[in-house]
């Protein structure tokens, strides 16, 4: 036993001392304790052993901590608060290092919320589109007859399962309409906007993109009228532009309006071109009977008005962009111009 407590202390001051304690385990004279189990009377060797085994099981844990507090003692020796020093920086004629340049948000994810505040302010809550959907959603319930040449005009896509990436955000029409029914019934009105991601299969160019986003208007209650959605349109017009806008309207046709507009605002002023320009902002008009019906809305109680158009041609106007496909280019010169928006 004086054996042992002698090797004990040898160790423990080896482990104290040692740079990789984990080798003081490997120790020679631990080995050799062991081996001389078998020459000890037998009354003696389970008690000699087990206090081998309380000496290994010491030294492991105390290997354990040491190597625990190394670890620390090099994290700590990090301080991840200090600020990197700016004034080396500035001193330097050739610095070395600079942080990484940030992105910004995309300017249509500003404008978009933009639009969406100034719908909001007028009394719209705003949701968003889905970018996936079905042909009920895209023409069905929004009154497009089966193998109606209307059809032809939305220059969808398709999935090989069917599904119909929208080509416009009217698909939320019915959505909106079947979820918001029952403020109508209680005495209130549905007032919603729908933004998002639309895709057309059309040839591309300056004025013409596959993918873009639109904004779409929803309102109906008992007495909804033409004139009520004219003025809404002015005034958004108005607000996002910034300035009095003169507006003209001209006969459209949409499966879902009855009857159906097209929008159009003078161009702004201060943004090129001339004045008495017009130019066509959107389509709109009263929901057709037929939507509101599917939607399980009474068209004799209730009536409504939508509107739907283009943001990136909302937004090209705003800052003079002549081409829609710089937005889904991931041109960074193009993006860094709006980085201050
Ligand atoms: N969805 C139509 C389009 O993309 C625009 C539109 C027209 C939306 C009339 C409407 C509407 O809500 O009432 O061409």
């Amino acid at each position: 036993m004086d054996k042992i407590a002698g090797v004990r202390e040898k160790l423990l001051a080896q482990v104290e001392a040692a740079d990789e304690p984990q080798a003081v385990l490997r120790a020679t004279e631990l080995k050799e304790l062991y081996r001389e189990i078998p020459g000890l009377p037998a009354e003696e060797r389970a008690a000699f052993g087990q206090k081998i085994n309380e000496l290994k099981q010491e030294l492991e844990r105390i290997v354990a901590e040491k190597e625990l507090a190394a670890e620390n003692a090099a994290v700590e020796s990090i301080d991840v608060t200090a600020p990197f020093d700016t004034t080396s920086l500035a001193n330097s004629p050739r610095p070395t290092f600079f942080p990484a340049a940030q992105g910004s948000r995309h300017p249509l994810t500003v404008e978009l919320e933009r639009v969406a505040e100034i719908y909001n302010l007028m009394g719209f809550e705003a949701v968003e589109s889905r970018q996936l959907d079905d042909d009920f959603h895209m023409f069905s319930s929004l009154n497009f007859p089966a193998d109606h040449p209307a059809r032809d005009g939305y220059d969808s896509f398709r999935t090989e399962e069917g599904f119909i990436p929208p080509a416009h955000t009217s698909t939320m029409q019915y959505r909106i309409l079947t979820e918001r029914k029952a403020d109508l019934e209680a005495g209130g009105q549905v007032a919603c906007v729908s933004y998002g991601r639309v895709f057309r299969n059309e040839d591309i160019d300056p004025t013409h993109e596959h993918t873009f986003y639109q904004c779409e208007g929803i309102f109906v209650s008992r007495d909804a009228t033409l004139g009520q959605m004219l003025a809404t349109l002015r005034e958004f017009f108005q607000a996002y532009y910034g300035q009095k806008l003169a507006i003209k309207t001209q006969p459209a046709y949409f499966p879902f309006t009855e009857p159906g507009l097209e929008f159009l605002i003078e161009k702004p002023k201060g943004l090129g071109g001339k004045k008495g320009d017009y130019l066509e902002m959107l389509g709109c008009g009263m929901i057709h009977p037929n939507v509101l019906q599917v939607a399980g809305i009474d068209p004799e109680k209730y009536r409504g008005f939508a509107w739907g158009g283009g943001i990136d041609r909302l937004v090209m106007l705003k800052y003079g962009i002549d081409d829609v496909r710089y937005f889904e280019s991931g041109k960074l010169k193009f993006l860094e111009e709006f980085s201050q928006l």
